[in-house]
């Protein structure tokens, strides 16, 4: 589609899902309220409201509890799912993986081939495009990822009379990158975002059927926890924006780094994309434009449309090697601008990707790149790793970690 179609696309969709509802305004008005008081909640609580579990207790029958507060709250943190021994050596592992192939001289080669993060305000983030590294593929494949992820896909409401939309127990693996955040640095950062898709959560098909309680005056009703229609999306076609369906975004610390330390920042409120998507439907916003968004980036959370919402984003509290976070792929997030701290903030982006029908279409496709070491099909074609030594081969991988991959069958 041209910017024209898209545009007249906006136009006809906005007017559709308005009239699902009987008052458009009232509609975003209720929802509004809700919002307002989970901010003051989130203001309050602000070093206690995200959910946190030891990794030895996620088995645990008398731990579910935790499970109410994750729903609620769209995101958790795993705590101790590495030992920091480990993480030191990966972490260190990595470094070397990246100065002995020469990654710095590579990537000037190359800037601008992201054009991802192009649009958000805070430029590129210290973001690295490598997909393949030993400690990567470590921490993807390993046992205690396995488990972490079973927990996660089981928290959603995948089985329905007619179908399953996934199985929580198979898990798939969809390489992403690391992020090594030098200190002190003050220029990079991303401002808030989400990254399953932008305005086709409003013209999709499949995203208004997943929202359709939102539009249609049924916002208590509403579960982001149902899977249903979540793995039928269809996005728009641009380097880096992502067509798997992810339970949860996530990634697991290889350095200690808390609040101000350059971290991950959250609106942790599961609910929180029903204000966003009914937002963008009252009179201010121009008829052929959706809050900022914009096709095939990142969908922006803004201080012009937002300000509300924007109000309940926290950094997450202090993080320790081994130590994982997790949320909703509609959850708000964004990276602090400012790295005050004194060491790397280093984190391996590992989201929950469960075995289904839209996911086995992404391996299949991934498993082609990660045979070459080029780059994922989800992310700019940098292709850094082609000839990098010590990157991740077939020979290489456990046959648990040729399953996630789709080198070989799951059954
Ligand atoms: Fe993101």
């Amino acid at each position: 589609m041209n910017i024209i179609e898209i545009q007249n696309k906006i136009i006809s969709e906005k007017i559709k899902l308005k009239n699902k509802s009987k008052n458009h305004l009232s509609n975003f008005k209720n929802i509004e309220k809700y919002i307002k008081k989970e901010v003051e909640l989130i203001k309050r609580f602000e070093n206690s409201i995200i959910p946190e579990i030891e990794f030895k207790n996620i088995l645990i029958e008398n731990e579910r509890t935790i499970n109410e507060k994750v729903l609620k709250r769209g995101c958790v943190i795993i705590r101790n799912v590495f030992g920091e021994k480990k993480m030191k050596d990966l972490n260190k592992n990595l470094d070397q993986y990246v100065l002995e192939n020469n990654y710095f001289e590579d990537q000037k080669k190359k800037i601008g081939i992201d054009k991802y993060f192009s649009e958000l305000k805070s430029g590129k983030p210290q973001i690295f495009g490598l997909y393949w590294s030993k400690a990567q593929s470590e921490i993807r494949h390993s046992q205690e990822m396995e488990k972490v992820k079973k927990w996660l896909n089981n928290l959603w409401n995948y089985k329905y009379k007619d179908k399953s939309v996934f199985d929580p127990n198979k898990e798939l693996v969809y390489a992403d990158r690391v992020r090594r955040r030098e200190p002190g640095d003050d220029t990079l950062g991303l401002s808030p975002h989400c990254d399953a898709g932008s305005i086709e959560r409003w013209t999709d098909n499949a995203y208004q059927k997943i929202y359709n309680d939102i539009f249609s005056d049924n916002f208590e009703n509403y579960n982001p926890f149902d899977a249903k229609y979540r793995d039928e999306t269809i996005e728009f076609e641009s380097p880096a924006v992502a067509h798997v369906f992810r339970t949860f975004q996530g990634w697991t610390a290889l350095t200690e780094q808390g609040p101000n330390d350059g971290t991950l920042q959250l609106i942790p409120i599961a609910k929180g994309m029903a204000y966003v998507l009914t937002r963008a439907l009252l009179d201010d916003v121009p008829e052929n434009e959706l809050c900022g968004s914009k096709a095939g980036k990142a969908l922006s959370i803004n201080e012009k449309y937002h300000s509300l919402l924007l109000k309940g984003l926290i950094s997450i509290p202090k993080m320790y090697p081994g130590d994982t976070i997790w949320w909703h792929p509609d959850v708000v997030h964004a990276v602090e601008e400012k790295h005050l701290g004194k060491t790397f903030s280093n984190v391996v982006y590992v989201g929950a990707t469960p075995y289904c029908k839209k996911n086995i279409n992404y391996i299949k496709k991934q498993s082609k790149k990660f045979i070459e070491g080029k780059s994922p099909p989800d992310f700019a074609a940098e292709d850094y790793e082609v000839n990098y030594k010590g990157r991740t081969k077939i020979n290489d991988l456990s046959e648990l970690a040729k399953k996630q991959l789709g080198l070989i069958d799951w059954n």
